[in-house]
């Protein structure tokens, strides 16, 4: 998983060791997170096109990430717009930390549903947004399918009530402005970032596309004054003054520099290498599915995200899931997810080399299949397994 390659786990891996004892809960005493921090947020504002004065804060991971954006979202909607029972307006496609943070904070979601292009039913949004309205939510790209939201549209609706406008790029933050330097034909997606007047935060995972270790996601604000609502301020403690910018207090200093140092490493270069190499990837993957009698992957995908489920037009559909219990005896791990079942892949640049081999095991998986002509038993939801644990 999202495998930059032995130089970049080196560099990774020395930083961490580093800042392996730092506490980024104080950057007074530690300056040099400070420092980290403001060039990690600096360096993603400028590839997200932040305008002047953009402002963030580093998380833990995109679900951090969510939930901060959602917090402040309702606080602006409180103090600027009086609202008092505030909604989140979301489609089937926006990823489920988004009802987490409806649930934690007290916002009433509104959901749509997606259209036949995966994309969420704009009419829906626009019937679903009112004056109570403190966030409307865009996925660049949404998860299950890896489809491009149409953010200007959705960002437009928020502008219409004054609301917020949060784009979830957690997945597509440090791929698709390299895709669409690479490949601006075929790879560049229409404006979905803040280069979009409505769009007033976003969140990019480091720690996924950016190839940095686990634990750090960056939370953009268009402005100083959008970003004050996610801070958390008190001063009625004998402890002093206290100030945290997301959801924890003494937080490590480890992942902000383990990706501060693969940030610098890769830089633009280095990025578009890897967006090129998994692109590639996920194209050579979407060609052989399609291939197959019985499977397909739903169009709209042209990056790095997509599903793979049953061929609708095709006399002989197969089951996802009996492919991936056929695929995992072969060793490969995949997420279930549905509706509709699907298998999902997130292809990064460590998959490159093994395609050739996991499309092989797909050829041998769906004669399994279609020899046994079973179903698959496996849990549609992949949380499903680490939430047995969690009863
Ligand atoms: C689009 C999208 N948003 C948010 C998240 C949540 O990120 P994390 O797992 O880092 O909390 C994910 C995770 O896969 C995602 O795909």
């Amino acid at each position: 998983m999202f495998d930059g390659g032995d130089e970049v786990r080196y560099v990774a891996e020395r930083a961490a060791q580093t800042f392996l004892h730092e506490n980024a809960l104080n950057t007074a005493a530690f300056p040099s997170l400070g420092a980290i921090q403001s060039e990690l947020c600096a360096w993603t504002a400028d590839l997200l096109h932040g305008p002047e004065g953009t402002a963030g804060f580093v998380t833990s991971g995109g679900t951090e990430s969510i939930l901060c954006a959602v917090e402040a979202a309702r606080e602006r909607a409180h103090v600027e717009r009086g609202v008092h029972e505030p909604e989140i307006v979301l489609a089937t496609s926006a990823h489920a930390a988004f009802h987490k943070a409806a649930h934690l904070f007290g916002l009433r979601p509104r959901v749509v549903d997606v259209t036949v292009d995966w994309t969420p039913d704009l009419d829906a949004m626009a019937d679903a947004v009112n004056d109570q309205t403190a966030l409307v939510v865009a996925s660049a790209p949404q998860y299950p399918q890896g489809v491009v939201d149409p953010v200007e549209d959705i960002a437009q609706m928020a502008v219409d009530v004054g609301a917020s406008c949060h784009v979830d790029a957690c997945m597509g933050a440090f791929v698709l402005p390299f895709a669409a330097m690479e490949e601006p034909d075929m790879w560049a997606a229409p404006p979905w970032d803040l280069a979009v007047e409505g769009v007033t935060s976003i969140s990019a995972d480091i720690h996924k596309l950016g190839y940095a270790p686990k634990g750090v996601s960056v939370l953009l604000h268009r402005s100083k004054a959008l970003r004050r609502y996610q801070t958390f301020d008190f001063d009625g403690w004998l402890g002093g003054r206290y100030v945290t910018p997301n959801l924890q207090g003494t937080r490590s200093g480890l992942p902000m520099a383990a990706a501060w140092a693969v940030v610098r490493f890769l830089g633009t270069d280095g990025y578009r290498q890897l967006v090129r190499r998994t692109i590639s990837a996920a194209d050579q993957i979407r060609t052989g599915v399609r291939a197959v009698d019985g499977l397909t992957v739903p169009s709209g995908c042209r990056h790095h995200l997509l599903s793979i489920t049953a061929d609708p037009c095709t006399d002989h559909p197969l089951d996802p899931f009996s492919v991936g219990d056929a695929m995992a005896a072969r060793g490969w791990h995949h997420d279930r997810q549905g509706p509709p079942d699907g298998l999902h892949l997130t292809v990064s640049a460590g998959n490159a080399p093994v395609v050739k081999r996991w499309l092989s095991d797909l050829a041998e998986a769906v004669d399994d299949v279609r020899s046994s002509s079973g179903t698959g038993t496996a849990p549609v939801n992949p949380a499903t397994v680490a939430y047995s644990t969690l009863e």
